[in-house]
């Protein structure tokens, strides 16, 4: 080929394939593309209680959580072009209303990050009874998370998953790494993730989960951590945060117990003090809850090695360690009140399937 005629001909070859690359890219965007993920919900050991970002979720305090083996969403997303509008289904059932805002909040952010504008289908099924005081949110907003950005084709890691499904409920970033899990808070946007301090089969933890209600709680989280300030306690609760973090975080890597179960008892019950005390006041607590407090510290200065921790609902999570798991569930299945209990150990990361 003459240089000559080449010169001559690359605005109009220029043109042509800029115009081509347009087509395919289009092309590209307006491919219907799924991905399936699976992720498994928190306990949070050291607790998240409101924000100095609501929109953004930006939390007051840094939270530690283990992950909980054997319960888990499963979502699956596709985008598809013909879709007018993006659809949810939960456990079978169409979701609409602030549901499906709040998957589309998140779905916004992946089409704009990946430069697409086809809606989706959501299709998400967990393997844990709804109102088992299980917070569902932490692992649909986690597997949504991980299976949206790959549907439109992104490779996030580890960090930016955390980041995108912190949008969607703050415990949700836990649910992204593996095992023992600390959510930093952060100094802005990018830096609010969460990270694993210790692999799954560090410490054999377990979770009994005595179900003392399972109506559906009448203020949910993001309710309660917009009103977290009211209370003159949270200032309080806050600044002494990085302290229990620190204690968690000692007691989990040293598998120190008694430690461990004085520090999450402590933490716990000041979450519940900055409720009771916020306004209008949030009292999570019923009967049967205080009375399994009570039975689990005399059943630990008995010897035995348990601890609580009770999340934005009634129903208790009593940890152990799973050499004493059974006798844990049979005593709390002895208590009246306690309808069910759930148990499960520790988890691993959202995952694709
Ligand atoms: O992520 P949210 O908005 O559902 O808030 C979770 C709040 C608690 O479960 C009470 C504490 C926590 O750290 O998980």
């Amino acid at each position: 080929m003459k240089p000559v005629m080449l010169v001559q001909a690359t605005p109009v070859i220029l043109r042509k394939i800029t115009l081509k690359t347009a087509y395919f890219q289009r092309e590209i965007a307006m491919k219907p593309s799924s991905a399936t993920a699976q992720a498994n919900p928190n306990i949070a050991f050291i607790k998240y209680w409101g924000n100095r970002n609501n929109a953004l979720r930006l939390p007051d305090n840094g939270s530690i959580s283990m992950n909980l083996d054997g319960l888990f969403t499963r979502t699956t997303v596709s985008f598809q072009p013909s879709l007018p509008f993006d659809e949810l289904i939960i456990n079978g059932r169409e979701i609409v209303g602030r549901g499906l805002e709040r998957v589309s909040y998140i779905l916004d952010l992946v089409r704009e990050k990946a430069g697409i504008k086809m809606n989706a289908e959501v299709m998400s099924e967990n393997n844990f009874p709804a109102g088992a005081g299980i917070a569902s949110s932490a692992a649909a907003f986690a597997a949504l998370a991980l299976a949206s950005s790959k549907a439109a084709g992104l490779e996030l890691s580890e960090q930016e998953l955390s980041v995108l499904a912190r949008r969607g409920s703050g415990s949700a970033s836990r649910s992204i790494p593996a095992g023992f899990v600390e959510w930093q808070m952060g100094q802005n946007e990018a830096d609010s993730y969460a990270f694993s301090i210790a692999p799954a089969d560090h410490w054999d933890l377990v979770d009994c989960v005595a179900i003392v209600s399972s109506s559906h709680k009448k203020t949910g989280s993001t309710e309660g951590h917009a009103i977290a300030g009211t209370s003159p306690l949270q200032k309080a609760r806050v600044a002494d945060a990085p302290r229990r973090l620190d204690a968690c975080r000692d007691a989990i890597l040293k598998k120190d117990f008694e430690a461990f179960a004085n520090i999450i008892e402590h933490d716990s019950d000041m979450m519940h003090s900055v409720m009771m005390t916020s306004i209008p006041p949030l009292m999570y607590w019923q009967s049967t809850t205080v009375e399994i407090f009570h039975q689990v510290r005399q059943w630990r200065a008995g010897g035995l090695p348990v601890g609580y921790t009770v999340d934005a609902g009634p129903n208790v999570h009593v940890l152990c360690l799973g050499e004493t798991a059974k006798e844990v569930e049979k005593r709390l299945r002895e208590l009246p009140g306690v309808g069910n209990v759930l148990v499960a150990g520790v988890g691993g990361e959202a995952k694709l399937v």
